[in-house]
């Protein structure tokens, strides 16, 4: 029988310079899209996907994020006595069961692969996925739930996979296909971030992964990559090779790049639309500004 994937790393280490100056103080994956940080909307998919621990890699000043995962007694009494049951079940969604949770720190900035590498003593000998909470994903049915179906029937190592443009490949992970199945890729190679002109294909890695302790074991080597880093394409390429088990599955659904502003906000606007309390205010909001521009020009 094939063990179950029941474990997920969060990389959450990253500094968000990015987003300054508001990530002086506050971890990225703690700002929020609509009224939700970052965090909880890779955490609501990993549950939907039947993930039962969750590990996060974290670094200095990430402190908020234990907090946001703790519960909050004060908070909740508070509201207990207020009757405000509704407020309740929402912070409910944001508690973490005792031992459900596990946090382990990246020294240094060494890149992805350093920081999964990281979190191998609480994986074990056990496939796990991997969640890089930048990636947001609207999707009927959750994205790494879609993989952990298809990864039911493969076994394997899996990678979300998605077409960019190809002067976009040079910002991601691409795959070398063997063969194209449909919805799912079989891959032979895999590139971090391919000079311009290089990438073997525009089918693009996004930040959901199902990995075998192989690759893990692959992190060892402690290789420098693309940018200087140790990267996780290179553990995943390794084991093509070791292996040849690696594909790559298309997912239905939308992706925001949340790393850049332009994504974030773009999220943010998607998310405010789909939700019902928010829609119609929001709607008139971008109609009438789409009408002003209209008019201007
Ligand atoms: C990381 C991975 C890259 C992947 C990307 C998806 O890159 O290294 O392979 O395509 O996430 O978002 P980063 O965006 O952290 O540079």
């Amino acid at each position: 029988m094939r063990k179950k994937v029941t474990k997920a790393i969060f990389p959450v280490a990253g500094l968000g310079t990015r987003f300054l100056p508001a990530t002086k103080s506050v971890p990225k994956e703690i700002m929020t899209l609509v009224d939700r940080p970052l965090i909880q909307y890779a955490i609501d998919e990993a549950r939907a996907a039947g993930i039962k621990e969750f590990i996060f890699v974290t670094s200095r000043g990430k402190g908020a994020l234990e907090d946001y995962f703790d519960h909050s007694p004060t908070l909740e009494a508070e509201l207990e006595r207020k009757g405000k049951m509704d407020l309740l079940e929402i912070l409910n969604d944001t508690n973490m069961e005792s031992g459900a949770v596990a946090y382990v720190r990246q020294h240094k900035a060494m890149g992805l692969g350093h920081a999964v590498w990281c979190a191998r003593k609480l994986v074990g000998d056990e496939p796990v996925a991997v969640l890089l909470p930048d990636d947001v994903i609207a999707a009927e049915t959750p994205c790494l739930q879609q993989m952990v179906e298809a990864y039911e029937e493969t076994g394997g190592n899996m990678v979300a996979a998605m077409e960019v443009s190809p002067e976009k490949t040079s910002s991601y992970g691409v795959l070398d296909l063997k063969e194209d199945l449909g919805q799912m890729v079989s891959v032979k190679g895999m590139v971090e971030k391919p000079a311009e002109g290089t990438a073997p294909s525009n089918l693009a890695v996004i930040g959901r992964y199902i990995l075998t302790p192989q690759v893990l074991k692959h992190l060892d080597d402690m290789k420098e990559g693309a940018g200087g880093e140790i990267q996780l394409t290179d553990a995943i390429a390794s084991e093509i090779k070791a292996s040849d088990n690696v594909y790559g599955y298309r997912f239905n659904g939308q992706r925001f790049d949340c790393g850049s502003k332009a994504g974030f906000l773009q999220a943010t606007v998607a998310f405010g639309l789909a939700r019902d309390d928010l829609k119609d205010e929001l709607g008139q909001y971008l109609q009438e500004l789409s009408f002003a521009k209209k008019a201007a020009e």
